[in-house]
């Protein structure tokens, strides 16, 4: 196997499956961790394939409601025009030429996705950042190294069996958070993009995509560690790996999620 990655998944699996506790220490600074990164290859575009869902794992269900902006069940204040909806070619076409908030003016490019649309998992995160909007592809930065990390220490990839997007198409000015209106244009094709590509698990990385996933207004440390229900697709939550990188203590907590995702995934033994 020469792709860097594949080697490095197939290492990080093998200890996994020999019991190891974590193999992404607390004690693993940024720094060594990228070191690290910078010796895989860059990300994947995916193969496309019709998309078809499949069951799911008993799951729980937040009751509280988002305030402030439409989450995942709830009806938008802007719905997307028919014509766009058809279609996964006719929304991606829609996204790419969206004018729906004032995000549309400053960006170089609307990022729609990454990875394999046939992939079993679907990774939404929040909202492309300079590299993103320079290139037009989620995670390719500093953060998106380490999400495929993260992704390759449970035996995924964005080359094979995991799609990725983000709550938001677009750049915000600075890198600065989603506001509540931003998200409410922009959440119908997120809807949208999730109905066409029908993943078998969700993967909610960081407090955005999981507020709006959950529909729950909660801060993300009290949202992990438990598997829900988005439209009838198992979900799980972790801290967006932007934070992990500013918040090493929090690998283990990751780690923990991690596999909390894999035994959705591996469904009940
Ligand atoms: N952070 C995100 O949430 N998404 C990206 O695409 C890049 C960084």
């Amino acid at each position: 196997m020469s792709d860097p990655r594949g080697r490095l998944a197939t290492y990080l699996d093998q200890r996994r499956r020999m019991g190891e506790p974590g193999v992404m220490p607390a004690e693993l600074a940024p720094g060594e961790l990228l070191a690290l990164l910078r010796t895989t290859a860059a990300p994947a575009s995916g193969r496309r394939r019709e998309a078809g869902g499949q069951g799911v794992v008993p799951a729980s269900r937040e009751a509280e409601s988002a305030k402030g902006n439409a989450a995942g069940g709830s009806a938008s204040p802007f719905p997307l025009p028919e014509a766009a909806s058809a279609d996964y070619r006719a929304l991606r076409e829609m996204a790419l030429a969206c004018t729906r908030c004032r995000l549309a003016e400053g960006r170089r490019h609307v990022v729609f996705s990454d990875g394999n649309p046939a992939g079993r998992l679907m990774v939404v995160g929040e909202a492309p950042g300079a590299r993103e909007d320079a290139t037009g592809l989620p995670f390719v930065g500093q953060a998106g190294k380490l999400l495929d990390l993260m992704l390759a220490s449970v035996g995924l990839s964005r080359s094979d069996s995991v799609y990725i997007c983000n709550v938001l198409k677009c750049r915000p000015p600075g890198n600065r958070n989603p506001l509540p209106d931003e998200i409410d244009a922009c959440a119908p094709l997120l809807k949208r993009q999730i109905d066409l590509v029908s993943p078998e698990v969700l993967l909610a990385a960081g407090t955005f995509a999981a507020r709006w996933l959950t529909e729950t207004n909660k801060p993300l440390g009290k949202l992990r560690g438990e598997v829900y229900s988005y439209q009838g697709v198992p979900l799980v939550v972790t801290y967006h790996p932007a934070a992990l990188l500013r918040n090493p203590g929090w690998n283990r907590l990751c780690w923990d999620d991690l596999q909390l995702l894999r035994q959705v995934m591996d469904g009940p033994s």
